[in-house]
């Protein structure tokens, strides 16, 4: 029989290689297989052991060693002192015992900390040279990161030049916001992209990029919240003498700090702290997975030193974990409009931050191979980004025996038609067209949009009572309905049937940039389709256009190029155009009747509501925005609203709005529509 000690040393020894592994996972590859929370146990569980049994620790232990392995593509940076980590702490009497420590340490009966936020996100080392940004590097291994100044030096709100030319080597957290990150996420889900798993991750895959192109593409911030070496000579420096100044000074030096710090003078006060931002934290627009509390006096905290691997003059305070476990009851397959099959765990619900959640997409094959999730586990649900619920992993400790792995369809859930994944994307196609009645559901739906035909009262539930009685199987079939028809429908007034016929017969006189949207073609959205109409003024010499034609014109790359010609070769398309103009519909493009000074009002008559704090330009130079833009802010939210644009902090108006279905965009991505419009905010 295996001895104690032998069997701990084993144990020792398996702990190492899972965090070996983990951070490898997570560090290198920003792909992370466990949650924080999990890879923290293995390490506390480590420590813990090697300090039970000295004997059996390692002289340089993995557990010092937080962090991943520089790539020596990117340059390496040695650094000495080492970039430290943070000793833990999980619950508020391990905190107790920190500031008892500290306390015993110090031999003072009541030391002051200052209060921080942990941000979550990627740490880096910065060098400035009499102000000058000089380098950068991410904090890899602790001893050597990588050379990440180009990068860096794209990032809008790290200054190169600071307000003050100081020496000094500092470190901070770059990350990306909350908004940004599901605005980024939901792009590359459009353009069959693998999407990030989370803030921290997206902002480590923007970070560690050999092109600062992509750097710069990418909405990332950074907050900073320590000087690591000093311009000894720097007078503006020798002042320092606490954390709090420190901060203070950052903010003179035009660094960006995360503003709810706080100085606390006793323990209740950071027990007061931590019960506060517990909660307070979902309301920020970054992710966040602790505080930390500082010994506040810079030659006390020298005085008390650090170990290995972390300073003794600080802890971080860990939330507790915000997975929650679930079971998995199905796994469902939707077909989106152009055909996309997209896979989503059904859940039993579960409360998750706030709400509760019975739904988690799982993106596409790759994902759900590489995370195993089948009918019948138990998983772990988080909110990436505070907002959308996604599956972190399967406890596979709790997998019935029965299970068997999700396998793909080969054939469409909705009509049977084979099911293709292209060598390049990342999703699976139905290919039946509008042969398929989930895509025609989709296309129909999409086709009497506001954006595109915009015919009131085509939706959802119209189009599945319609599709149900069997009126509808192509588009131009929503030009041969009737009044009577339509009152055969089930739930189907009068009033109803007269209005939706007289909003069918509006919709004909359309102009064709609209209708090129509403056909629904890959990768043309509105900005395409008013390029293509402006272009080529009448459907007939859009369908006589070369390729080349096409991707001659500015703004239509060789993706929507191929995709308009595409379309346009099928026949069972080009008889729904056939059959769309003699039907009555208009195919020509109408130059807009609006005046030359007035052409962009794009947000005409539409009635908006904004809510929580905005980054990008102040409030009340957004409402006067969006006004010239023909928009109407109101303050509150109704059945009549048509968009809420969220930013920071969103109030009671983003539930309300959730609740009633009005639809929601961030701030980032409604400033990236209107880009794409062409439309940018007025500088302020
Ligand atoms: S202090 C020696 N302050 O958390 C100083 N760290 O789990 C140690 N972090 O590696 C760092 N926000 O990357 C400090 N306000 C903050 C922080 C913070 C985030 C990160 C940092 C560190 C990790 C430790």
């Amino acid at each position: 029989m295996a001895s104690k000690s032998e069997i701990t040393a084993r144990r020792i020894q398996e702990l190492r290689e899972l965090i070996v592994h983990h951070n490898h996972r997570y560090y290198d590859l920003d792909q992370p297989e466990i949650t924080d929370a999990q890879y923290d146990a293995f390490v506390d569980e480590l420590n813990r052991l090697e300090e039970e049994y000295p004997q059996l620790a390692k002289e340089e232990s993995v557990s010092a060693h937080i962090g991943g392995t520089p790539s020596p593509v990117m340059g390496i940076v040695s650094f000495s002192p080492p970039v430290l980590s943070l000793n833990n702490a999980h619950n508020l009497d391990e905190l107790q015992e920190f500031y008892i420590r500290v306390r015993q340490a110090t031999q003072e009966s009541s030391p002051d900390f200052t209060c921080e936020l942990k941000i979550d996100g990627l740490s880096v080392v910065i060098r400035y040279q009499r102000g000058r940004l000089v380098q950068a590097a991410t904090r890899g291994d602790g001893l050597h990161g990588e050379d990440v100044t180009a990068n860096v030096e794209r990032i809008r709100t790290i200054p190169i030049t600071l307000n003050r030319p100081v020496t000094m080597e500092i470190r901070g957290e770059v990350y990306m916001p909350r908004s940004a990150f599901i605005a980024l996420n939901a792009r590359r889900e459009r353009e069959g992209q693998a999407v990030f798993a989370n803030p921290r991750n997206a902002a480590a895959g923007s970070l560690r990029q050999l092109d600062p192109e992509i750097t710069a593409s990418r909405e990332l911030s950074a907050f900073f919240y320590q000087i690591r070496h000093v311009d000894n000579q720097d007078s503006d420096l020798s002042q320092i003498t606490t954390q709090y100044q420190t901060l203070e000074f950052f903010r003179e030096l035009g660094l960006p700090v995360e503003k709810h710090f706080r100085h606390t003078e006793a323990l209740e006060d950071i027990v007061r702290y931590v019960e506060e931002w517990e909660h307070q934290r979902h309301r920020l627009d970054y992710d966040t997975d602790g505080l930390v509390i500082k010994l506040n006096d810079l030659t006390k905290q020298a005085f008390l030193g650090e170990t290995q691997k972390a300073p003794r003059w600080a802890v971080a305070y860990k939330f507790p974990p915000e997975e929650v476990m679930t079971e998995v009851v199905d796994i469902e397959i939707s077909v989106g409009r152009t055909g996309v099959l997209t896979p989503t765990a059904i859940l039993k619900p579960v409360r998750v931050a706030g709400t509760t959640v019975s739904r988690a997409s799982l993106h596409n094959e790759d994902i759900l191979r590489e995370k195993d999730v089948r009918i019948g586990d138990s998983v772990f649900i988080r909110k990436a980004g505070e907002i959308i619920p996604e599956v972190v992993r399967v406890e596979k400790t709790l997998r019935p025996d029965n299970t068997t792995p999700f396998m793909f369809p080969v054939q469409c859930p909705a009509c049977g038609s084979a099911v293709i994944r292209l060598p390049e994307e990342a999703a699976h196609r139905c290919t039946g067209g509008m042969a398929c009645s989930q895509q025609l559901r989709e296309s129909l739906i999409h086709f009497g949009s506001r954006d595109a035909m915009d015919i009131q009262g085509l939706g959802e539930k119209t189009v599945d009572l319609l599709l149900e009685a069997r009126f509808v199987n192509r588009v131009d079939d929503i030009y041969r309905m009737k009044e009577q028809d339509l009152l055969t429908l089930p739930r189907f007034g009068s009033l109803s049937a007269v209005k939706l016929v007289q909003s069918i017969e509006g919709s004909k006189a359309q102009s064709l940039n609209r209708l090129i949207f509403a056909l629904g073609m890959r990768f043309v959205g509105q900005r395409a389709a008013l390029v293509l109409a402006e272009r080529f003024h009448t459907m007939e010499s859009l369908e006589q256009a070369s390729y080349e034609d096409l991707v001659n014109i500015p703004d239509i790359g060789a993706r929507i190029a191929g995709s308009v010609m595409t379309f346009l070769s099928q026949p069972l398309n080009q008889e729904v155009i056939r059959n769309l103009k003699d039907l009555g519909v208009n195919m020509t493009y109408l130059e807009s009747k609006v005046p030359a000074g007035d052409r962009q009002k794009v947000l005409t008559g539409q009635s908006i509501v904004l809510t929580g704090t905005f980054q990008t330009i102040p409030r009340k130079n957004l409402e006067q925005w969006l006004a010239e833009l023909g928009g109407k802010v109101v303050s509150s939210v109704s059945s009549r609203t048509d968009l809420v644009i969220v930013g920071e902090k969103p109030g009671s108006k983003l539930k309300k709005a959730q609740g009633i279905n009005v639809p929601v965009v961030l701030e980032q991505e409604f400033f990236e529509r209107m880009a794409k419009l062409g439309l940018s905010p007025p500088v302020v």
